[in-house]
């Protein structure tokens, strides 16, 4: 098993596929977008399928969730989710998607055992997503979300980031289309994890804020704490269920003690943390023919060191060096 010194166990494997992406929202990268890592640092889809095999046969991973960059612009992604499904015991397997490209590839990944997935959507005004993303896409979005569900990778849910002065008039809009849709919405406090380093805390839209504005318009009833276990969204029932909504208060409300997280990255680091300052390097190993026992031996140490928390609010805190793109979400 993957168990930190803290006792925590991480089942949750996240894997990202590409660090490239077709959008350039401003709370993950600049417009310009970002130097993308060299092709032969990639791993290939083998070596992906090599390391998440050692995860969920040896280590104890049950749940494995493929993200980017943006995972569809990874041509083998199919393929990656099929060969995951064929993996015993068979884990849960989900996506994390802008929504780009979804439209076309909704049915054959739920054909290949895509269990779930989370399309990113963060206004439904397309003057504001071509601001907040310098893309003019949300048509594009608004189609994968539509198909997702059409084909069964249900409850589709919903990522939103709110950014004060540019998207925090729309929490109110964005709930009542999720609902509408019948899509399960999560707010996400917005991290300092983009790479110009843009974060500021007094933008952030906090989850304090967040429920206040959706109160003013929705009755809302909190799940029993008890109940949350390792997700990191504290869920409401929005009018009386059964429809529900998740705040994610990353920053304020931390849920590290809980985590059961650990990352791959698409050239095959292990981070034990979103903010870790440190990776482990599987992809030389496995290159230099490491056997899976040596892989797993070095995945169960990386895992070891893992830190109490992300520690945002410490004086000493550094942003990692990775921005979200390349760490996986
Ligand atoms: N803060 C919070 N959420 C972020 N995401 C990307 N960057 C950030 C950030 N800095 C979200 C995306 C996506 C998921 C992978 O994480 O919107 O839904
Ligand atoms: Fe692309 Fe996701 Fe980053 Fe937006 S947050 S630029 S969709 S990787």
């Amino acid at each position: 098993m993957l168990v930190d010194s803290f006792g925590r166990v991480a089942t949750d494997l996240r894997v990202s596929l590409t660090d490239r992406c077709n959008l350039r929202c401003s709370y993950c990268m600049p417009p310009e977008g970002l130097d993308w890592l060299p092709k032969p640092d990639l791993l290939t889809a083998e070596e992906i399928v090599r390391l998440v095999t050692i995860g969920v046969e040896r280590l104890g991973i049950t749940e494995v969730r493929y993200t980017g960059g943006e995972p569809l612009l990874r041509r083998e992604l199919v393929e990656i989710v099929a060969a995951t499904a064929r993996l015993r015991p068979r884990p849960q397997i989900m996506l994390t998607t802008n929504g780009i490209g979804l439209a076309r590839l909704a049915a054959p990944l739920a054909e290949a055992g895509l269990d779930r997935i989370n399309v990113s959507l963060d206004t439904l005004d397309p003057a504001v997503f071509l601001r907040l993303a310098h893309r003019d896409r949300l048509p594009d979005v608004l189609d994968g979300l539509a198909a997702a569900h059409r084909v069964g990778l249900t409850p589709v849910k919903i990522n939103a980031v709110l950014m004060r002065g540019v998207n925090d008039h729309e929490a109110v809009p964005l709930l009542r289309f999720s609902l509408d849709h019948g899509y399960e919405l999560r707010f996400i406090e917005q991290m300092p994890l983009d790479a110009q380093h843009g974060w500021r805390r007094e933008n952030m839209i906090t989850a304090d804020e967040i429920l206040g504005r959706l109160k003013a318009s929705f009755d809302l009833v909190g799940d029993d704490p008890r109940d949350r276990g390792s997700a990191p969204a504290e869920l409401f029932l929005v009018n009386g269920g059964p429809a529900r909504v998740g705040v994610i208060g990353s920053v304020t409300r931390p849920f590290c003690g809980a985590c059961d997280r650990v990352r791959l990255t698409a050239d095959g680091q292990i981070r034990n943390c979103l903010f870790a300052t440190e990776e482990s390097d599987l992809r030389t190993a496995l290159r230099s023919g490491a056997s899976d026992d040596d892989l797993a031996a070095r995945w169960i140490s990386a895992v070891g060191r893992k830190k109490a928390g992300h520690g945002i609010d410490d004086p000493s805190f550094l942003q990692p060096a990775r921005p979200m793109s390349a760490i996986g979400g």
